[in-house]
């Protein structure tokens, strides 16, 4: 287990000001790599809580970076079209209509930074914040913490987060998110890392075969905001329930791919019975490298994205371009818009109850 610390990110200069007016002590953003005994690398900056790269084997033991990222922090930070590469995003991952919601009584007006509708935390949501990290040798954990301040993006509460990366000999990355709030406050954290298992910048995702471990989905209006509804995916576009090839169904006629111009939807996962179990939730397969990702979660949902907004414009690590649809997120959370949708499961936390969920993402090939 090595641990190479602090390479304190260069250029800085150019950050812009008006995008990160919180960011005040550049010189504390670090990165972290986490190493295990076959050589996979996990690196992780506390700026945004990123996973930066993620360099794991082919079926022939040809290492590949599969993690869609930048090399420097500014990048990070000016991205057009904020795509949220590798971060842990919050305090609502996800969408809130109309940025507004109302809780014991009193309503809260959120930034409206995707249309008219609330994305992902705000316009500094925990993507763009600098968290504390301590990294533990004994583990090959590095825990990132950061306190939400009440008001913080409009959110009501104090709330302290704890979000712990952990690299197993299993090849498994393990995140333990952890969270308590003096006042009572929506909460929805995940990891939005995109991955592509070819390479990083080695085209698009659509070839990739994935399962989802889910028989409903949560259609959504032109605005992405869901209708309440929770049908079944079959006979449409939406079953993974069997692997099949991304690619296959994506352009079928149907008013739901028109809305997400392609995959950007929640699917409710089959838990057993067993709502908090850490469960199956996806697994994906590329078949020319072999390289497989094995998703387990304990929450109730996964939003899969593909890329639908890349559009070329942004180069990543290698120097290529992040093609449309080059890579894929499967961040697994609560429904979107929760906080408006009475018959979704809750994701108000109190004070005096703990936030404790827990998502493994865990690399093989065959
Ligand atoms: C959302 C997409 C959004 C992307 C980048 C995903 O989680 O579902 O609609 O474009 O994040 O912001």
């Amino acid at each position: 287990m090595i641990l190479r610390i602090c390479f304190i990110w260069l250029a800085l200069l150019f950050v812009s000001s008006t995008t990160l007016a919180q960011v005040e002590d550049f010189d504390s953003i670090k990165l972290y790599t986490l190493k295990n005994a076959n050589g996979m690398t996990v690196k992780v900056t506390n700026f945004g809580a990123i996973i930066t790269s993620i360099v794991v084997p082919d079926r022939a033991g040809k290492m590949a970076d599969v993690a869609l990222g930048y090399n420097r922090v500014e990048d990070y930070i000016n991205a057009v079209d904020k795509p949220y590469f590798g971060a842990i995003v919050g305090r609502y991952g996800n969408r809130i209509a109309k940025g507004e919601f109302t809780l014991d009584g009193k309503q809260y007006s959120l930034a409206r930074n995707n249309g008219e509708n609330h994305l992902h935390g705000g316009v500094i949501g925990f993507d763009k914040v600098v968290w504390d990290a301590r990294y533990d040798e004994s583990k090959n954990t590095i825990q990132l913490s950061y306190l939400a301040k009440d008001k913080e993006e409009g959110y009501p509460g104090n709330l302290e987060i704890k979000v712990t990366y952990t690299l197993t000999d299993q090849d498994s990355i393990i995140v333990d998110y952890q969270a308590t709030t003096d006042k009572s406050t929506p909460v929805n954290l995940t990891q939005h890392t995109y991955f592509n298992l070819k390479g990083e910048g080695q085209g698009t995702i659509l070839d990739h075969q994935l399962m989802l471990n889910a028989n409903r989905y949560t259609p959504v209006d032109a605005g992405l905001i869901p209708t309440g509804e929770i049908p079944s995916v079959a006979n449409t576009p939406f079953d993974f329930t069997t692997a099949k090839a991304i690619g296959r169904d994506i352009n079928l006629d149907h008013e739901q791919l028109k809305f997400g111009l392609g995959f950007d939807h929640n699917w409710v996962l089959d838990k057993g019975g067993d709502a908090g179990a850490l469960t199956l939730a996806a697994q994906v397969h590329e078949p020319t490298t072999g390289r497989v990702l094995e998703i387990q979660t304990t929450e109730p949902g996964i939003q899969f994205y593909c890329g639908n907004f890349l559009d070329g414009r942004l180069k990543g690590k290698s120097g290529n371009a992040y093609v449309h649809r080059g890579g894929f997120c499967l961040e697994t959370q609560h429904y979107p818009d929760s906080p408006n949708q009475p018959d979704f499961p809750t994701t108000i936390l109190k004070p005096g109850a703990e936030y404790k969920t827990q998502t493994i993402f865990k690399f093989s090939t065959r």
